[in-house]
Formats: C-alpha cells, structure tokens, sequence
C-alpha cells in the first residue's frame, strides 16, 4: 500500500491513475469493520482503491470531541494494508485549510435539520471536506455508509448540484453482534455504557411510536436530541453519559 501525506505528490501519483476505475472511501479513521465492508465493496467495483483519513477539525461542533477522537494511524494503516487497499492519503490540517476554511460549501435545508440542528456547522464542514477530497481523488465511484443517512443524503444533494463527475454508492451499516451500529465513538464507551448502548438500535427497531421509544431511552438514563421518521427511515440521536451516538433503521410499511 502507497502512503501519501502530501496533497502535491498524491496530485502527481493520480495522473498516472488515468483511464483506470477509482474507488474512494473517506474516512476519521479509527477504522472498524464498517470502514472496511465500504473498501471491500470499493476492491470489488474498481481497479484501484484508495482511503482517506483526515481528521477534519471543521465538522467537529465541539472542541472536546475534536480532541478526544480516537486516533490510531498505526493500526489503521495495517489494517487497510491487508484488506488490499492500494493507496491510504493522509492529508494535514494546514494543507486542507489553506484558505483557513474562508472558501465553504452550505447547503440551506436539508443540512438545517436533526444532525443539522443539533450540530450547528457540522454539515457545512463536512461537505466543505468531501468536495475537497472528491475533487482531488477524483474517484470514479466514491462510498458512503447507511450509518450516517443525512450526511449521505447531502453529498449526493451536493455532487448532483455541483455536477461532481462521481457516482456516490451507499453501502448497508454494519452492527455488533448486539445490533449496536459500529462507530469510531463506541470505543469512548466504558463496558457498562457500551452494554446500555444496546438498547438504542433496539428501541429503534421495535416498532413503537417516536415519543413511547423516547420515553423509554430517557428511563434508561439516553439524552434523546432527537427520534425522528424521514426519508422512510427512522433515525436517532442519543447520548450516553458524555459520547453520543446516532444510527437510523428501514421503516417497515
Ligand atoms: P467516518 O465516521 O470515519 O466514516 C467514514 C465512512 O464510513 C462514512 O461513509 C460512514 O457512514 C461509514 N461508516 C461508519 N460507520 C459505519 C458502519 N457501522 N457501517 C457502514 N458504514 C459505516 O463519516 C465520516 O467519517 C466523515 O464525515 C467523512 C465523510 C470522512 C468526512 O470527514
């Protein structure tokens, strides 16, 4: 696996990429087997593969998030290389932010809702970094995971309206044995907590009405921000103690 951390070399190394497929899979790092079912699925649609992980500092509303994201390049780096991931970028701050983020990307909508209200500038971040890693990957096809919906549904919303030449492919959220959707933050979780965690995804599935599944996390001790039915989906936000999570399932008809 070829390691570039400098955006010029990865520019120079992508010209000799011509004319072949590209699948592009942006990551944070800290990669699980979330992470890895979207490279799987990007090896087995293209020629070549290439992850990003960048800790992008400005879709992180809160500094104490931002700091205590976990970082474990060292592992990650193994882990992609036996999955036979052909090219990990690991862009810097400094580099990605030349503009010191005064160019942005907002969306005026979709972006202003759940996540959006709960996370004020999340989103902004967020797309501000995919066009700018979409535009230097220049992947064929580039992959998004079901775990976090609306942040899917804005980047298609974005490359559809900025004619971004990428088809984005949304790949099925991966779940622990318990039914816990596999995130990054679930590491922040003691073992009492990761078991709390659990019932989350499962109220999500029940059945039952948005405010009785609320009710319900709330005596279990969740700070619900939000339980919600949208784009068929039922999806949710929810913190445990100080980590929060969200996930979101298929409402059935
Ligand atoms: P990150 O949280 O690292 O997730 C990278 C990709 O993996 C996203 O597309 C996410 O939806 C997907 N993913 C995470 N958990 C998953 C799971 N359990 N099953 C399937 N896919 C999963 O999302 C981001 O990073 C960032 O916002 C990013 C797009 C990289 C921009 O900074």
């Amino acid at each position: 696996m070829n390691i570039v951390t400098k955006i010029n070399d990865w520019q120079t190394l992508r010209k000799n990429l011509t004319g072949r497929s590209i699948g592009f899979v942006p990551t944070m790092g800290h990669l699980h087997a979330g992470h890895l079912s979207l490279c799987e699925r990007s090896r087995a649609e293209n020629e070549v593969t290439v992850v990003s992980i960048f800790v992008n500092p400005t879709q992180f509303n809160q500094a104490s998030d931002f700091q205590l994201y976990p970082r474990t390049i060292e592992q990650d780096t193994s882990l992609l290389a036996s999955h036979g991931v052909d090219y990990l970028f690991l862009p810097d701050a400094e580099s990605m932010y030349a503009d010191h983020y005064q160019i942005q990307v907002t969306e005026t909508e979709l972006s202003r809702e759940l996540e959006g209200e709960f996370r004020p500038g999340h989103f902004n971040g967020m797309l501000t970094v995919v066009l700018k890693l979409l535009n230097l990957v220049q992947a064929t096809r580039a992959y998004f995971g079901e775990k976090d919906y609306q942040q899917l549904l804005l980047v298609k919303k974005m490359v559809a309206a900025l004619f971004l030449p990428v088809d984005i492919i949304p790949c099925e959220t991966m779940r622990a044995e318990d039914g816990l959707a596999l995130s990054s933050r679930n590491s922040r979780l003691t073992p009492e907590q990761r078991q709390k965690a659990a019932h989350f995804p499962r109220l999500l599935q029940s059945g039952q009405c948005a405010e009785d599944i609320t009710k319900q996390l709330e005596l279990l001790g969740f700070k619900v921000d939000y339980i919600a039915d949208r784009w068929q989906r039922r999806l949710g936000a929810v913190w445990v103690d100080d980590v929060r999570l969200i996930d979101n399932v298929i409402l059935s008809p």
